[in-house]
C-alpha cells in the first residue's frame, strides 16, 4: 500500500542548511513512461550543497542558479538528491508491470530529447525535478535501470551513482582516452575522482591519483599506478616525473582547477617530442578554485585541448551500468546517514576528515535498519 503522504527533506530556497526542512509531503503518482520508487539510498554529491548556497556563478557573481536554455531550472520548493536507489512499487501507463519489484540505479539526468549520444543542456533530478531525499520518487522508466546484483546492497548501489559515475565517464570519452595513455586524476578520493580510476583501468589507461598520503593506500588499491602528494606542489613536477619515469602525462582529468590548473597542464607539455597524442584536459569540477589564470599562448602553441564536462549521456549511461551488472565498476562508500539527520550529514560533508574516500548516503528513516544502519557513520558529524 503506497501512503498519501511521505517523509521529504524539500530544499525551500537558497541559503545553509536551515533552508533544508523535514516535512510531510504529498507522494508523487507516476505518469506515462514513469515508475515510482520507494528509495532505499541516494547518494551525496556536491552539487547539492552547490545549488542550494547559489553557488554556480557563469561569470564572476554574475548568477546563483545555473540556466539550462535561458532560465533557471531550480524552484523552490524542490527535494535535492540526485544518484537513488530503490524499487519499483508502482509503473505509470504504457510501462510493463513486470518492473514492480526492481531494484535499480537512476540515470540522474532529464534530458532534453531523446539523443543517446549527446546531451547538450545537462539539468537533473534533484535540481530541475524533484529527487531522492525522500521516501518515494517518480522517474522515466527506461532511465531506472534494473541492477539485480546480489552481492551489491541498496547503498552501495547508489554510491555508484551517475552524478559521479556519468560526469567521470563523459570526462573520459570526451578526451578520447585510450589503453596504454597515462592519465592525472586530480581529487582523486572524491566520487568522481575513485570512478575515473576505475574507469582508467577498465579501458587499459594507466591513473595516477593526485591526493593525500593518508588516502594513497585505498586508492593504490582501487587501482591507481602512484598516488602524488597534493600538499607538495612545489615539487609536483618532481613527483609526477618520479612516477612516470621522467614521460609526460598524455591527459589530465581535472576535477580540482584554480591554482594548480597550471602545474596540470606542464605536466603534459614538458617534452612534446615525448608524446604522440596531443594534451588533452578534461574538466568537470573546480575543488580548488573557480578561477585558473593560464597563459593562452601555452594552450595554442602546445596544442593543449580542453574539454568541460557536465553528466554526459543515454550511451554513457548504458555503459555505466553493464559495467556495474558486470562486476567491473565498484562501490566505494564512505558511510551513511538518516534521511532526517541530513543537516549533520551536510556539515560531515563539507568538514570531512582525511579517511573520507568516495561516497556518503542518504537512507529514509523507515529504510534505515535494512539499508544504512550497517554503513551509520558513527558519532555523525
Ligand atoms: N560537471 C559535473 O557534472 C559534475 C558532476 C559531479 C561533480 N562535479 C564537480 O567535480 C568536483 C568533484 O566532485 P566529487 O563529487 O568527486 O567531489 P568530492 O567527493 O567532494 O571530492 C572532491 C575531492 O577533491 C579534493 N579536493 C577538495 N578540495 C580541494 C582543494 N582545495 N584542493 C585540491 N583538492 C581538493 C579532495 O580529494 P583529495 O583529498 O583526494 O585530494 C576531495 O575528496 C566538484 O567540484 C564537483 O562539484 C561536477
Amino acid at each position: 500500500m503506497i501512503p498519501d503522504t511521505m517523509k521529504a527533506m524539500v530544499l525551500t530556497g537558497h541559503g545553509g542548511v536551515d533552508m533544508l526542512k523535514y516535512q510531510e509531503v504529498a507522494t508523487p503518482t507516476p505518469g506515462p513512461g514513469e515508475v515510482l520508487v520507494q528509495v532505499t539510498a541516494t547518494a551525496k554529491n556536491n552539487t547539492d550543497r552547490k545549488a542550494r548556497e547559489g553557488l554556480y556563478p557563469t561569470k564572476k557573481g554574475e548568477v546563483k542558479s545555473f540556466m539550462m536554455g535561458g532560465k533557471p531550472t531550480l524552484t523552490f520548493p524542490r527535494i535535492q538528491g540526485a544518484d537513488i536507489a530503490g524499487r519499483v512499487v508502482a509503473v505509470g501507463e504504457g510501462v510493463d508491470q513486470a518492473r514492480v519489484g526492481q531494484r535499480g540505479l537512476l540515470d540522474f539526468n532529464l534530458y532534453a530529447n531523446d539523443r543517446r549520444d549527446i546531451n547538450l543542456t545537462p539539468d537533473y533530478y534533484g535540481h530541475g525535478a524533484d529527487g531522492g531525499f525522500a521516501e518515494y520518487v517518480a522517474v522515466p522508466s527506461d532511465q531506472f535501470h534494473h541492477i539485480p546484483n546480489p552481492e551489491l546492497s541498496d547503498a552501495e548501489v547508489a554510491s555508484m551513482g551517475m552524478c559521479s559515475y556519468q560526469t567521470a565517464m563523459h570526462m573520459v570519452t570526451s578526451a578520447n582516452l585510450a589503453a596504454g595513455e597515462r592519465v592525472l586524476v586530480t581529487g582523486a578520493s572524491g566520487g568522481v575522482g575513485t570512478a575515473l580510476i576505475q574507469l582508467c583501468r577498465i579501458i587499459g589507461a594507466i591513473p595516477y591519483a593526485l591526493s593525500q598520503p593518508d588516502k594513497a593506500d585505498a586508492l593504490l588499491a582501487l587501482g591507481a599506478e602512484a598516488v602524488l602528494d597534493r600538499s607538495n606542489m612545489d615539487r609536483f613536477q618532481e613527483q609526477v616525473r618520479e612516477a612516470t619515469g621522467g614521460k609526460p602525462i598524455d591527459a589530465v582529468m581535472d576535477l580540482v582547477g584554480g591554482e594548480m590548473t597550471d602545474q596540470f597542464i606542464d605536466t603534459m607539455i614538458f617534452d612534446m617530442n615525448a608524446r604522440s597524442t596531443y594534451p588533452r584536459l578534461s574538466i568537470a569540477g573546480a575543488s580548488g578554485g573557480n578561477i585558473s589564470e593560464i597563459l593562452w599562448t601555452r594552450i595554442y602553441l602546445y596544442q593543449v585541448q580542453i574539454f568541460g564536462v557536465s553528466h554526459g549521456t543515454r550511451e554513457e549511461a548504458d555503459q555505466l551500468v553493464e559495467w556495474i551488472r558486470g562486476g567491473q565498476l565498484k562501490p566505494v562508500l564512505h558511510g551513511a546517514f538518516k534521511l532526517s539527520d541530513l543537516h549533520t550529514a551536510e556539515h560531515y560533508f563539507v568538514n570531512r576528515g582525511s579517511n573520507y574516500l568516495g561516497k556518503i548516503v542518504i537512507v529514509p528513516d523507515a529504510q534505515w535498519d535494512s539499508h544504512g544502519q550497517p554503513y551509520e557513520i558513527k558519532g555523525g558529524a
